[in-house]
């Protein structure tokens, strides 16, 4: 093959390589613009490996987009424990309903009205348009703007939303005619597979060849991605709180507020504390949580005792957890609705955010093996 014209070199080759190597993952297997829509999604944040299992069961449990609009938001979320990033599924689930109301349940197929979708960015449109329709879109993610960043020595911050824009013209130029399904994917899978971040695999990659960087030595300085700003870490103390009488064997949990950050998922009951320092006094975490959980109509007496520690990071935030253990005073009954007292039997009725799920599973599988003992 001619190598005079770099950007017809890479089309080709890529897609050459991509026919031999490409991995056999579930959402392949159809067209299906739901299929693809749902995969899209949940690959935004998270790695093929896990999302794997999660695409299998999400298609089962809601094989339509009109099962999707229909089914009652904790279902939704209950098939997305553990995956992160919440309000990817209460986006889609928002979008689904869209597409039931205006489109008689089919994925739009222009690109105005599927990038008008709650939760659909310009990845994800390009994504859904070229790997469902045949559409020549642009797909370009980090892993995209990597490849490319090499192969033609880009220097441009790739932080910076006009390089973005910039690659975005150059990927939709390099799509060949009639090919935006499997050239698209394929240049994902050489990002996943080959030209990866740290050490990229340039004896396996099909442009080797014409790679600029590589010619020049400079694969491994690129792309140029100025740091994100670090994840501001927040000090908290949850309370594990043991119930008597009635709800012997049972815990105190809440559920957190209608908006925000992981909405209406279950917790335990904690509060923040302004610093480090402060969470080192657990005289602090126990005072501190007796008086909020008061305020809440909840009697509880904490000790100073560290039965848990753990961190849930999200991305500009880093939970750090210290959990102490208390009992309820007189028998409490939560009649809030916002606080309920479950047993490990229900554990799984509830959705957790999984650092409760941790903190969680640990109290019951030790609760229960000191009651064998
Ligand atoms: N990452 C993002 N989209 C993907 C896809 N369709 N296949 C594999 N990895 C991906």
């Amino acid at each position: 093959m001619s190598t005079s014209d770099p950007k017809r070199f890479f089309g080709k080759q890529l897609l050459i390589w991509y026919r031999k190597e490409r991995r056999d993952l579930p959402w392949r297997r159809s067209r299906d613009p739901y299929h693809i829509w749902v995969s899209e999604i949940m690959l935004q944040q998270t790695r093929v490996d896990t999302v794997i299992p999660y695409f299998n069961r999400f298609v089962d449990r809601f094989p339509t987009i009109e099962q999707l609009a229909e089914a009652p938001e904790e279902d939704v979320l209950k098939h997305w424990e553990g995956l992160g990033y919440y309000s990817r599924a209460r986006n889609l689930q928002a979008a689904a309903r869209e597409v039931a109301e205006q489109y008689g349940g089919r994925v739009p197929s222009g690109k105005k009205e599927v990038s008008g979708l709650k939760g659909v960015g310009p990845y994800t449109a390009g994504a859904i348009l070229s790997i469902a329709y045949n559409q020549p879109e642009p797909a370009v993610d980090g892993n995209v703007m990597r490849v490319l960043s090499r192969y033609f020595c880009l220097e441009d911050d790739i932080a910076r939303p006009s390089t973005r824009i910039g690659m975005e013209g150059l990927a939709q130029e390099l799509i060949p005619d009639g090919e935006a399904a499997d050239f698209n994917q394929a240049l994902m899978e050489l990002g996943a597979l080959v030209c990866t971040p740290k050490s990229p695999s340039c004896a396996e990659c099909p442009v080797m060849e014409l790679c600029a960087a590589r010619l020049l030595g400079r694969e491994r300085d690129l792309p140029v991605k100025t740091k994100a700003k670090k994840a501001k870490p927040v000090f908290r103390f949850a309370a594990l709180v043991e119930g008597t009488g009635p709800n012997a064997g049972k815990v105190l949990v809440r559920q957190r507020p209608e908006t925000g950050l992981l909405a209406r998922m279950w917790e335990l009951p904690h509060i923040e504390v302004s610093d480090a320092g402060d969470w080192e006094s657990l005289a602090t975490g126990k005072i501190r949580l007796e008086s909020a959980l008061a305020e809440d109509g909840v009697k509880i007496r904490a000790k100073e005792q560290i039965i848990g520690e753990a961190q849930h990071i999200f991305t500009h935030l880093v939970w750090n957890i210290r959990v102490l253990s208390a009992v309820a005073e007189e028998e409490y009954v939560a009649d809030r609705t916002a606080y309920e007292w479950v047993g490990p039997e229900q554990f799984e009725n509830y959705v957790w955010p999984n650092v409760f799920r941790k903190l969680l599973t640990e109290y019951y599988i030790h609760a229960m093996n000191s009651n064998k003992e």
